[in-house]
C-alpha cells in the first residue's frame, strides 16, 4: 500500500513528521468540490484555496480583488469534498495587512464557516503582529515568502524574486521570523533553488516550493496550470500534466457535432 493511503488524514503535524523523516509534501490548489474531490482522492497531502481563484475562477488578472466571502464560499466548497488532505485557505489581499484585528476575524471566519484547517498570508515581518494575533485563536498560520502576488504592484512584474543578495538575506530573516513567530509551514514561491534550499536547511518547519526547485520539503503548484487548464501561462517551473484545455475543447466539439448531427441521443439514450 502506498504511504498515502495509511494515513487518515494529514495534519500540520503530519508535515513536520514527513519533514523530519524527509518524505516530501505534496500539495495543489483547488476552488470547488468537484475537483477538490478528484484531488484528495488521488492522494495529495495539502490542499491550498488560493487566492488564485481570483485569477482562474473568475478571470480577474491579479489577486487583489477577490473578497474574502468569495474566498470562504470557495473554501467551504472544498472542504465539503476532502476526506483525508489538509486544507490551507489564503487569507486575501486586504483582510490582515497592517491590521492585526481584522486579521483574527478573518481568520476565524474562515475556520468557522468554511471549515478549513490552516490560514496562509503573505509576508514577512511587516505582518508579524497579524500573524501572532490569529496564533492566539488556535488557528495554524501558514507564511508565504518570495513572489508574494498580492504585491504585484509593488514589484511591477512576477519575475523571479531574491536574485540579489540584499532581497536574498531578507528572505532568510523573514523565514527563521516566521518559524519564531510560529507558523506551521512556509511557501516559497519563484527564487533561485540555491536560495531556497538554503532557507529549507535553516528552518526547522517545512518549506514548500512553488518554482524553488527540488531542495525544498514539498511542491505545489496551481492545478489549473498542471492540468493544463489555463493555457498561455507557461512558466519555467511548470510542469503540465494533462492539457486539458484542449481535450475538454475536443470533447464540447464533438457534443455540439453529434447534437447538430442528430447523432446524439441515440435510442439507448432516450426514455
Ligand atoms: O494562491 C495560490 O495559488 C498560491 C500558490 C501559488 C502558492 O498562493
Amino acid at each position: 500500500m502506498s504511504v498515502h493511503k495509511e494515513i487518515k488524514r494529514i495534519t500540520t503535524r503530519t508535515l513536520q513528521e514527513f519533514k523530519a523523516e524527509g518524505t516530501k509534501i505534496s500539495m495543489l490548489t483547488a476552488y470547488d468540490f468537484s475537483m477538490a474531490r478528484i484531488i484528495d482522492s488521488a492522494g495529495i497531502d495539502v490542499i491550498l484555496v488560493g487566492d488564485s481563484a481570483s485569477n482562474v475562477m473568475a478571470g480577474h488578472e491579479t489577486t487583489l480583488p477577490i473578497t474574502l466571502e468569495q474566498m470562504i464560499y470557495h473554501a467551504s466548497s472544498v472542504v465539503r469534498a476532502v476526506e483525508r488532505a489538509l486544507v490551507v485557505v489564503d487569507l486575501p489581499f486586504g483582510y490582515y495587512q497592517g491590521n492585526s484585528r481584522l486579521a483574527l476575524e478573518s481568520s476565524i471566519r474562515i475556520m468557522k464557516e468554511a471549515g478549513a484547517h490552516a490560514v496562509k498570508l503573505e509576508g514577512g515581518s511587516e505582518i508579524r503582529e497579524s500573524i501572532e494575533r490569529i496564533l492566539t485563536a488556535g488557528i495554524p498560520v501558514m507564511g508565504h515568502l518570495g513572489l508574494t502576488p498580492q504585491s504585484i504592484y509593488k514589484f511591477g512584474t512576477y519575475t523571479v524574486r531574491a536574485k540579489e543578495n540584499t532581497e536574498a538575506e531578507k528572505l532568510v530573516e523573514d523565514a527563521v521570523l516566521l518559524e519564531k513567530t510560529g507558523c506551521f509551514a512556509l511557501v516559497l514561491e519563484k527564487i533561485p533553488a540555491q536560495l531556497a534550499e538554503r532557507v529549507a536547511k535553516k528552518v526547522s518547519i517545512p518549506v514548500i516550493g512553488i518554482g524553488a526547485g527540488g531542495g525544498v520539503d514539498g511542491q505545489v503548484l496551481v492545478s489549473h496550470d498542471m492540468l493544463g487548464i489555463t493555457k498561455e501561462f507557461k512558466p519555467r517551473f511548470l510542469r503540465r500534466y494533462l492539457n486539458m484545455y484542449e481535450e475538454v475543447q475536443n470533447a464540447v466539439k464533438q457534443y455540439v457535432d453529434d447534437v447538430k448531427s442528430r447523432n446524439f441521443p441515440n435510442n439507448e439514450e432516450q426514455y
